[in-house]
């Protein structure tokens, strides 16, 4: 029987569900779900005295010593609810810190959360936790919560300091290998895809034989991102980003911005779904959703089915008439499929990039200028009959310069140029 209410149901429904697995990829063991209807939430616990007293009665016999709250929680409220019923509680923002403090693995991602962290607990830290008894470690006291405890206020912001001094040289750091990429020209390739998607596997299995030590653009500051090795088009160079989540909470995106830039700047996106995961369709749009909120909607994507094995399906590639290369269906965890992976990377970095010769004369100093602004030309020399350029840069960033009259730049977007 479907009701008015269905719809709206279903959401609440896979909105649960989503927390839920958030819950366990943080390690809880989830004893029991409880929804409430919060129409105007109360200023004391959010959720209404009633349903306040429900919870305590079944974190009691439930024996519960974590509840977790699929919303933000003002630090009054959180703290409230954690003398009302006697146990620790962590909202939406903490449980998902929580688990990007797991997982952060380059040292400036380790240092967004670490300060992402430290900003969400200052203001609850200060509070004192004479409410409760000190429980160490545990879902939302992992990273700098554990040692962060036990300092006051003046501590507390000596580090948030110190951590904001070391990101800014580790981005300084980081924006000057990224420039040397850019200058290197070569294309870029991002991993993006929904939390456990197994892009990390991935990206160990397309980079596996980069031998690390000797390659200085790819300093050991960024263990994120690497070189595909031995493609015949030539080098590429892959991102790993963060796992993506429903409603990633703001001052999260804002803290990996950075990281999240590799999405956006990328020629190409592969964005990794775990094709045995039943709730695989939503977690494609979620993604896109963020890719849509950081700016990196419309970078070209290529889609990679993951976990193939789950489903004993045998690798392979989905193309589409115009476009080329459109999903590959593979394991990353046993390499199956991997090699159709490398040939679509190939087929579709060469459809999306123009790579060609240009001759402007000396009066195009305009175009010129705009071309080395976006980073497009790979090599240059100027003599008599004006400049010689070498142009190697995404076919979406040199479209729009048609409009400026400019024929010899028309003539290399063709698709046979
Ligand atoms: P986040 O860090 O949350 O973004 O996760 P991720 O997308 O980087 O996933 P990760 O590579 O850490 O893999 C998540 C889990 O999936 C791990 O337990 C992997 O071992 C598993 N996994 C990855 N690829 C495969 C696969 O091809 N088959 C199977 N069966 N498991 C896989």
């Amino acid at each position: 029987m479907v009701l008015p209410h269905a719809r709206a149901d279903l959401e609440a429904e896979a909105d649960a569900r989503e927390f839920e697995e958030l819950a366990r990829s943080a390690g809880a063991e989830v004893l029991e779900r409880v929804s409430a209807r919060v129409e105007r939430p109360s200023p004391r616990f959010y959720i209404g005295s009633g349903k306040a007293d429900e919870l305590r009665h079944l974190v009691q016999v439930l024996e519960a010593n974590l509840v977790l709250v699929d919303h933000a929680l003002s630090p009054v409220q959180e703290r409230n609810l954690e003398a009302h019923l006697g146990v620790r509680v962590v909202d939406r923002t903490g449980l998902i810190l929580d688990i990007f403090a797991q997982r952060a693995r380059s040292h400036e991602g380790k240092l967004e959360v670490e300060l992402a962290q430290l900003k969400h607990l200052a203001t609850r830290l200060v509070r004192g936790w004479t409410h409760l008894e000190r429980q160490r470690g545990g879902i939302g006291m992992r990273g700098p919560g554990e040692t962060q405890l036990e300092t006051d206020r003046r501590l507390l912001a000596e580090r948030v300091r110190q951590l904001q001094k070391r990101l800014e040289r580790v981005r300084t750091q980081r924006g000057q290998q990224r420039r040397a990429r850019l200058a290197a020209g070569m294309p870029r390739v991002a991993l993006v895809g929904y939390t456990n998607a197994g892009k990390s596997t991935l990206f160990n299995a397309l980079t596996r034989s980069t031998v690390y030590a000797a390659d200085q653009l790819f300093a050991t500051l960024d263990p994120t991102v690497r070189r595909i090795p031995d493609l015949p088009c030539g080098p590429v160079v892959v991102a790993d980003t963060v796992g993506f989540v429903r409603k990633l909470p703001h001052d999260l995106v804002a803290a990996f911005r950075a990281t999240l830039a590799e999405a956006r700047d990328a020629d190409l996106l592969l964005h990794v779904t775990d094709a045995a995961d039943p709730e695989r369709e939503r977690h494609i749009d979620v993604v896109n959703a963020v890719l849509d909120e950081i700016g990196a909607g419309q970078v070209p994507q290529l889609s990679v089915f993951n976990k193939i094995d789950l489903l004993d399906k045998p690798p392979s590639m989905e193309h589409d008439r115009l476009d080329g290369p459109r999903r590959v269906w593979l394991a990353a965890a046993t390499g199956a499929g991997i090699e159709l992976l490398r040939d679509a990377i190939v087929a579709r970095l060469s459809r999306d990039r123009v790579h060609g010769t240009l001759h402007l004369d000396a009066g195009s100093g305009r175009l010129h200028a705009r071309l080395k602004v976006l980073g497009a030309i790979a090599a240059e020399h100027f003599d008599e009959r004006g400049w010689h350029l070498l142009i190697d840069a995404p076919r979406s960033m040199l479209e729009p310069l048609r409009g400026e009259g400019a024929e010899v730049l028309a003539r290399l977007l063709e698709p046979s140029a």
